[in-house]
């Protein structure tokens, strides 16, 4: 794998397509380093998945029907047969467990390369397209619902994680909903959590943030559910990695704590994700695989020893917020209200 600086604006290398091969921003080194990968072999991309240079569940949708035609190209070189291309494949598409992005998009494209090499190419590259698509629908639905239904005037956002750009192309989900409130007038500021142990919050939320000029307060994540009881937000909008059947949302560990702490307040909790991320064939929340990361992404900070050393962590990178906590979410296709019938009146087309 090689690795460069950007030439190009660092938000369209997100994850795409170029010359035979899947171009990424490496998300690890952000904000202080724009470093774009080069990776050409299917260990390179689940290297880049497990270690989330390329994060977040709808770019890692984009990069599993990309990483299917990475395979392609690396069975023709390497002269892999049918069985060692499947079990490649498979390898992309268990990369990381939770969001449900991933793995759909693998077996859609896994099952067009049938039909050719390149067939396989272009299919990878419309859900790409389709994704940037989607996100601004989400965006624009979304902010036409909370300004309904968060109350009058500039709102306060408080966010959790990133789902932003790098997170969905386009213009995001939950972040996508901030900047449609932002362009409509709609949005006073933005309160983000950090987002422990990773820091998707702090790096990656906060700088895309900055680049739109969108006021925004980095917190750590405890302080979350202290500043919603005292009324600082008007309203918590994130991201899902996967949603099951009966509404349950898995999404960053912590965003539990900031729907009890909105539903404690009296404010909207609302998910914003696209249909992808909806998954019918998992019943509740029960039977979503939450991913464990190794021990010391929480005894170290940024690479830092933190903790003694030998200390045990208990890693969980999401958690699942039932599905009685959620307000509403939203989709580029529609809004539901979990838990009860869709309130086809507040449904904003
Ligand atoms: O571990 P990450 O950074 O991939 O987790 C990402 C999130 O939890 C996001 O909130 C989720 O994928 C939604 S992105 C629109």
């Amino acid at each position: 794998m090689r690795h460069e600086t950007a030439e190009n604006d660092p938000l369209d290398e997100v994850v795409t397509w170029r010359d035979g091969h899947v171009v990424a921003l490496d998300q690890t080194v952000l904000p202080h380093e724009i470093r774009v990968l080069h990776i050409t072999s299917v260990d390179d991309l689940v290297d880049a998945i497990t270690r989330l240079a390329i994060r977040g569940a709808p770019a890692l949708g984009v990069a599993g029907a990309l990483g299917v035609a990475l395979a392609v190209r690396q069975a023709q070189r390497q002269g892999w047969d049918e069985s060692r291309l499947a079990a490649e494949v498979e390898r992309v598409a268990d990369a990381r467990p939770t969001a449900v992005n991933l793995r759909r998009e693998v077996r859609a494209a896994a099952a067009v390369i049938r039909r050719g090499p390149a067939a396989g190419e272009a299919a990878a590259v419309a859900v790409r397209d389709a994704t940037i698509g989607v996100s601004r629908r989400i965006s624009d639905r979304g902010a036409r619902y909370l300004s309904e239904a968060a109350g009058t005037g500039p709102l306060t956002i408080h966010t959790h994680c990133n789902t932003g750009t790098l997170a969905c192309l386009g213009w995001g989900s939950a972040l996508g909903v901030i900047r449609a409130l932002h362009e409509q007038g709609d949005l006073r500021q933005v309160i983000v959590d950090e987002t422990r142990p990773l820091l998707q919050g702090a790096r990656l939320t906060c700088w895309e943030l900055g680049q739109l000029g969108i006021e925004h307060f980095l917190i750590c994540d405890g302080a979350g559910p202290f500043l919603i009881s005292q009324g600082l937000a008007d309203a918590v909008v994130v991201g899902a990695d996967r949603i099951a059947a009966n509404g349950d949302v898995a999404n960053k560990i912590g965003t539990y704590a900031l729907a009890l702490a909105a539903r404690q307040a009296g404010i909207p909790f609302v998910v914003a994700a696209p249909e992808s991320t909806i998954d019918d064939a998992t019943a509740s929340g029960k039977q979503i695989p939450i991913e464990r990361r190794p021990d010391d992404e929480v005894t170290r900070v940024l690479g830092v020893a933190a903790a003694p050393e030998g200390t045990r962590a208990l890693n969980y990178a999401f958690d699942v917020t039932p599905a009685e906590l959620v307000t509403a979410i939203v989709t580029e296709d529609r809004l539901i209200h979990p838990g009860r019938e869709p309130d086809t009146t507040a449904l904003v087309s």
